[in-house]
């Protein structure tokens, strides 16, 4: 039996406050992804042909463009599938290879608020007899130098702690982490997917080992992303196969996704400045404006070293399925991350939310689009629906 063609009904709620989970792509990324699903239809390691050295090219130029907003050498970056598999390939990777220099597995330590695609390659490793820290943040979600300091041990070979959190935006000061870590000889990973063009870093200044991006975050296309790895790290590959990105992940390069990544990369770093600024405003006007009709809401995560274009409360003495149950058909937004499952938050938890609060929180990001208007009309929507549930 040929299976059905499935009818996606138009669900789009009236108001989106989700750009955290994903971004739609911009059409000046679908423009220049075009060519490359059809005229420019050339594999990228076929050098003998001159399609394929066309595809090459646009390859290259795009692993230039993308490295020079990370302001680093474009051998540096291998394209990778997403943000999940580079936190895989970086992780798995660095681990198993340093077992096998070291003749025996290591400590690991990484933050109980990282996204699943860290911390569960970490516990992967745990089934493999490395021994795994993953400390809890403070209340507002961020990591002291000192917990992270008390963490360490003789045999810690890596640390992972994410750059911004994806259900509550905090940012981390990893400046000071990797300092800790460079003068222990531990390598230090990164998962930036959601910092990536909503921030401004030098990756070189704050000495970072393992870097990781994805495009649905920043208007690019999904199924792509980058593992930025620093000379002489090492690493084996999960994959094998025909040598693509320096043999860490074989496979044919999707071109016209590397090529739209590029373009979206360059799209969001055009405006960041002017866009940070625009999400604060918009973020503290959400909030003053939630407040004044809700006191009692909680703010979950730092609001000071926080993601612009984030902001994520707790509503409490609300049952969380019915509050999201009344705002899904008016208002696009999550009570955590996009891969977790439908459970309770684990960030929310660590933070020592309950999970009747977990359940009654709200994630609620920003994208390019999003205007006062919106903002004004999501801060009545959600007073009028907890009014109603009170
Ligand atoms: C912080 C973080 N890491 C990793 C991922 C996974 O990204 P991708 O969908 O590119 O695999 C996401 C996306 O949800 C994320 O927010």
């Amino acid at each position: 039996m040929q299976p059905s063609t499935v009818r996606v009904t138009d669900q789009k709620a009236l108001l989106d406050f989700d750009y955290q989970a994903t971004t739609p792509c911009d059409p000046e990324v679908l423009a220049v992804m075009k060519p490359y699903w059809s005229e420019l239809w050339g594999n990228p390691s076929n050098r003998q042909s001159r399609a394929g050295l066309c595809a090459s090219a646009a390859v290259s130029l795009a692993r230039e463009q993308i490295a020079a907003f990370l302001r680093i050498k474009p051998e540096r970056l291998i394209f990778t599938s997403g943000a999940t598999e580079a936190n895989n390939l970086a992780l798995l990777g660095h681990a198993r290879a340093r077992a096998l220099e070291l003749g025996r597995p290591g400590h690991l330590i990484t933050v109980a608020t990282e996204h699943h695609s860290v911390l569960d390659p970490l516990r992967q490793l745990q089934r493999e007899g490395f021994r795994l820290t993953e400390i809890q943040p403070q209340p507002d979600g961020l990591l002291s130098t000192k917990q992270l300091i008390e963490a360490f041990q003789n045999d810690t070979i890596l640390v992972s702690v994410m750059m911004a959190n994806n259900e509550i935006g905090v940012l981390q000061p990893l400046d000071e982490f990797t300092k800790l870590c460079i003068e222990r000889g531990v390598i230090f990973h990164t998962d930036a997917a959601q910092a990536f063009g909503q921030l401004h870093f030098n990756l070189d200044q704050i000495c970072i080992d393992f870097l990781t991006i994805s495009g649905h975050k920043i208007y690019g296309p999904k199924g792509i992303g980058a593992l930025v790895l620093k000379e002489n790290v090492p690493i084996l590959p999960l994959q094998w196969g025909g040598g693509q990105e320096l043999n860490l992940r074989p496979g044919t390069i999707p071109v016209a996704l590397a090529v739209g990544l590029a373009k979206a990369a360059e799209l969001a770093f055009n405006d960041l400045d002017s866009r940070y600024i625009r999400f604060c405003n918009l973020r503290n006007q959400f909030l003053d404006s939630l407040r004044e009709k809700i006191p009692e809401l909680k703010v979950n995560g730092s609001i000071k070293h926080r993601l612009p274009n984030n902001l994520n409360i707790t509503i409490p003495g609300v049952r969380g399925n019915k509050l999201h149950r009344a705002l899904r058909p008016l208002l696009n937004c999550s009570s955590g991350s996009a891969c977790s499952n439908g459970e309770p938050s684990h960030v929310l938890r660590a933070l020592g939310r309950s999970k009747e609060e977990a359940e009654a929180s709200l994630r609620l990001s920003f994208g390019r689009s999003t205007t006062k208007d919106q903002v004004n009309n999501a801060v009545s929507l959600i007073a009028n629906v907890v009014k109603e549930l009170h």
